[in-house]
């Protein structure tokens, strides 16, 4: 009897292999409940892709001191160690994510990171030296064809079904207007310009959407004006309408994120509150397990807010701060790894108040 029923275990496991074999039809086989991570935007979720672009010093960090802490060489994140999607991978299981770009990217099922620093919604926005979003999304729709080579139809569409799709983008829009001599954007209202980026990016969104895509990661804008490099500029003008700009901004991106929902067969999406994650930090660093929240540790002038970290753009003078656990941002415009963990815990895991609808965590168990 009990020989019986190994063997008849046996051959419920050989019939269960048979079965995964043939699911898989000599393609490549994708773990079951294996949720990939599609990374879109900017600096702040760029793992090292505008290292293989034609771009600028300025939308560059592959040189020292970037990369000092964790990986202890500059891979062209924009911080000294991790950014916000290398934590998100490592909650979700994933293996830490070679950007996109990089020859050696193979981690097709794991997803891929296509965010490239001074990226924005519109395709004008530091044109020339980044990836702007639209070109990101064809970078995504050239990996599908290949998911479906590798993996066979159904299982790539399993797969972008299952994928959660994480965007940081508009903040490169709204400052690279002041970065120009040309200064486009004030040839529309305000209001005209943030419906321009929120409008490209709902183009953006659709068209994941339309590629199978359910499960999206947003997170507002931070509060730019309080970042180190407007303070040391100490242009009041500005500092009031970028204010302006990220307020209208957000209310836009939390409207149409609500309409998507009701809109698009299946989208769930996720609200993450950066305005507030970075402004408490600015504000009450101590609070936070900083002791300082206004200045960058690299940079220098007033806040050592002049973008001059590692001295290979158009300032070459730096200071470099001794431990940048300390500090909520490591250059003038990017936050420390530490500060980025802080954030990258409350989108995954956060409450209503912080991240909702949905949390991360929710997000990649669905
Ligand atoms: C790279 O950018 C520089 C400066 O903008 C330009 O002169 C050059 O032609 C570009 N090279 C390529 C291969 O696009
Ligand atoms: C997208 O941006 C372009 C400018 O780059 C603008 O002309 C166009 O109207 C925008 N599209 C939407 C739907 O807002």
């Amino acid at each position: 009897m009990a020989a019986l029923r190994f063997k008849y275990s046996c051959f419920l496991v050989l019939f269960a292999a048979l079965l995964i074999q043939t699911r898989c039809h000599g393609h490549l086989c994708l773990p079951e409940k294996h949720v990939a991570l599609f990374v879109f935007g900017d600096s702040l979720f760029d793992a090292g892709n505008n290292n293989y672009i034609n771009s600028t010093s300025d939308a560059l960090a592959n040189f020292w001191p970037y990369g000092e802490t964790f990986f202890k060489y500059p891979t062209g994140r924009f911080s000294d160690g991790r950014i916000i999607p290398d934590f998100i991978a490592e909650y979700a299981k994933l293996p830490l994510m070679t950007p996109y770009l990089h020859p050696a990217y193979r981690q097709y099922t794991d997803g891929a990171n296509f965010a490239s620093a001074g990226a924005g919604a519109l395709v004008g926005t530091f044109q020339g030296s980044v990836v702007d979003l639209h070109a990101q999304l064809s970078y995504f729709k050239n990996l599908i064809g290949l998911l479906r080579q590798k993996l066979g139809d159904a299982q790539a569409t399993t797969l972008l079904g299952r994928a959660v799709y994480l965007f940081s983008i508009g903040t490169n829009d709204y400052v690279a207007p002041y970065a120009s001599s040309r200064r486009g954007p004030l040839s529309h209202s305000r209001e005209e310009y943030v419906d321009m980026v929120i409008g490209n990016l709902t183009i953006v969104i659709k068209e994941i959407h339309k590629n199978g895509g359910r499960k999206f990661g947003f997170q507002s804008l931070p509060p730019l004006g309080f970042l180190p490099s407007p303070r040391a500029l100490n242009l009041i003008a500005v500092t009031e309408e970028l204010r302006t700009s990220v307020i209208l901004h957000n209310k836009a991106l939390s409207e149409v994120l609500v309409k998507l929902e009701r809109q698009l067969n299946g989208f769930r999406y996720s609200m993450a509150n950066m305005y507030n994650f970075l402004g408490e930090r600015i504000n009450h660093p101590s609070k936070y397990g900083f002791k300082e929240g206004k200045s960058a540790c690299c940079g220098i002038g007033p806040y050592r807010g002049i973008y001059s970290c590692g001295g290979k753009r158009l300032v070459k003078k730096y200071e470099l701060c001794d431990n940048p656990r300390e500090y909520v941002f490591f250059d003038s415009g990017h936050p420390t790894e530490m500060a980025n963990e802080q954030f990258a815990k409350l989108m995954w895991s956060g409450t209503l108040k912080d991240t909702g609808p949905y949390n991360l965590k929710t997000l990649f168990e669905l």
